[in-house]
């Protein structure tokens, strides 16, 4: 059959709107707002291919809708690395699974100094103090307008913070009013510093030792607790990975005889609660997490091991027939009183790209998750979406073959009680038409209500969020 989604990994011209999609059935009055999204629109720099999915250059998109009408806009972010790569028409700098083209020199010369950063922010977006973000997992995020999409410039908390590595995925706490991230700060020793944002000021929550840093693409948080879940997939010696002359992934090692660890962080002393072993697995994505009697309870995109990074090269994605391992959607049972961890497999279905309704459910009980994978009968890539009701396993899914979806973010309907009283939106190829459009799903019965067509291709993206207000 060949590779009908190769199209999601093709560059794509900058600074595209159209102002008027055509739409086939109906979007709801009620949706008033704007979807952006961010994930590598660019793949190559005169004919150098980024070597890793998550290195392809980011490009921004954006879905407004308004009087049951919606426009899109695509722009790529002016990060130092688009721009000085396609001024030089070669790759600069050093990414997740990417190293610069450079002479000897250069080579001997990056063992002293440490290289810059390109700011290829391409994995996710954040709203901090009226800012919007976008963020990767080096800890600087490049500020953009969200209305025309334009970079406004690296971000600056102007603070005595300091680290190498954060997430692209901060939490929010609505009880204390505060967003939370992490940051690994090497040094004399490691640390993983939990932090929390107040307006746009931060202050340091919590110090935790970290002699072996995993890499942890997500974190979980509850009521009460912080919880980084350490993955077998660490660092095997203490070293900065932004010093250590490798591309970032290149520095961890996949130690199945190290089991995983979830350290447990009391949000309000700072203090580890607890560190909880588990067999060794690896994942991404933390669904939610909550307390229930003595335990947390924490749902994650789980996989047996770290094989699926190397499966997202870009040459492996482009192929045939590339194989992708999938993962599975687990309840994790954390105990506090020094037992293990135990796990439940919620559905089997190939599972990834969890969205709920954050705002109202984020560490608290909840009742349904909505995700991306892939069809029992037809994996050769994210073609289909869940839902998932986590107490039962319950599922629903949306399917058509041949085409892509991305990450579906919810959107609740306006004064809604019922827990998935709203829509999906997600942004789907088509790999035969070679074009994408934007799918509206009834988040309750995961039936299709509408879809506005672009009339181009929009590259597989990561993760975004729904603004009403914008
Ligand atoms: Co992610």
């Amino acid at each position: 059959m060949g590779n009908r989604f190769k199209h999601g990994f093709t560059t794509v011209a900058d600074d595209v709107t159209h102002a008027d999609l055509r739409v086939e059935g109906q979007i709801p009055a009620w949706l008033t707002g704007t979807l952006i999204r961010n994930g590598p629109g660019q793949f190559e720099v005169n004919g150098h291919s980024y070597r890793h999915w998550f290195d392809g250059l980011a490009l921004l998109h954006s879905f407004t809708f308004a009087d049951g009408r919606v426009s899109y806009r695509g722009r790529y972010l002016r990060s130092a690395a688009y721009l000085r790569d396609n001024a030089t028409g070669r790759i600069n700098y050093r990414g997740f699974a990417v190293d610069p083209c450079r002479s000897l020199f250069q080579r001997v010369m990056s063992l002293f100094v440490l290289p810059p950063p390109g700011h290829n922010a391409a994995i996710h977006i954040t709203r901090v103090a009226d800012r919007f973000l976008a963020l990767t997992e080096t800890p600087i995020p490049v500020a953009f307008d969200p209305h025309t999409l334009e970079t406004l410039g690296v971000y600056d908390y102007g603070d005595a913070l300091s680290g190498q590595v954060t997430t692209a995925h901060p939490h929010f706490d609505a009880q204390r009013g505060i967003a939370i991230n992490y940051l690994l700060k090497f040094g004399f020793t490691q640390t993983y510093q939990i932090y929390g944002i107040s307006g746009a000021r931060r202050h340091l929550m919590a110090r935790i030792p970290a002699p072996r840093p995993a890499y942890m693409h997500s974190f979980a948080m509850t009521a009460r607790y912080v919880i980084l879940a350490e993955f077998s997939l660490v660092l095997p010696v203490a070293i900065d990975v932004l010093l250590s002359g490798k591309p970032f992934i290149e520095n961890y090692r996949w130690q199945p005889e190290r089991p995983a660890r979830f350290l447990v962080i009391d949000k309000d002393t700072g203090a580890r609660a607890a560190t909880v072993e588990a067999e060794p697995f690896f994942a991404f994505h933390h669904v939610n997490a909550f307390e229930r009697d003595s335990d947390l309870i924490l749902d994650i995109a789980a996989y047996h091991d770290a094989r699926v990074i190397d499966h997202l090269r870009l040459d492996h994605l482009r192929g045939d027939q590339p194989s992708l391992d999938w993962g599975e959607l687990r309840r994790y049972r954390v105990p506090l009183d020094g037992r293990s961890a135990t796990y439940e497999i919620i559905t089997d279905l190939p599972f990834d790209l969890p969205q709920i309704d954050y705002p109202r459910r984020a560490g608290q009980p909840y009742r349904v998750v909505y995700g991306a994978g892939s069809h029992p009968q037809d994996r050769d890539f994210i073609n289909q979406l869940i839902r998932v009701e986590v107490e039962s396993g319950a599922v629903k899914t949306w399917y058509e073959p041949g085409c892509y979806p991305s990450e579906p973010v919810f959107v609740p309907k306006p004064g809604a009680t019922e827990p998935d009283d709203g829509l999906i939106l997600a942004v789907v190829l088509d790999g035969a038409r070679e074009s994408s459009f934007l799918l509206i799903l009834d988040a309750a019965t995961f039936t299709e209500i509408g879809r506005a067509h672009v009339p181009r291709v929009i590259p597989f993206s990561f993760h975004g969020t729904f603004f009403a207000d914008i």
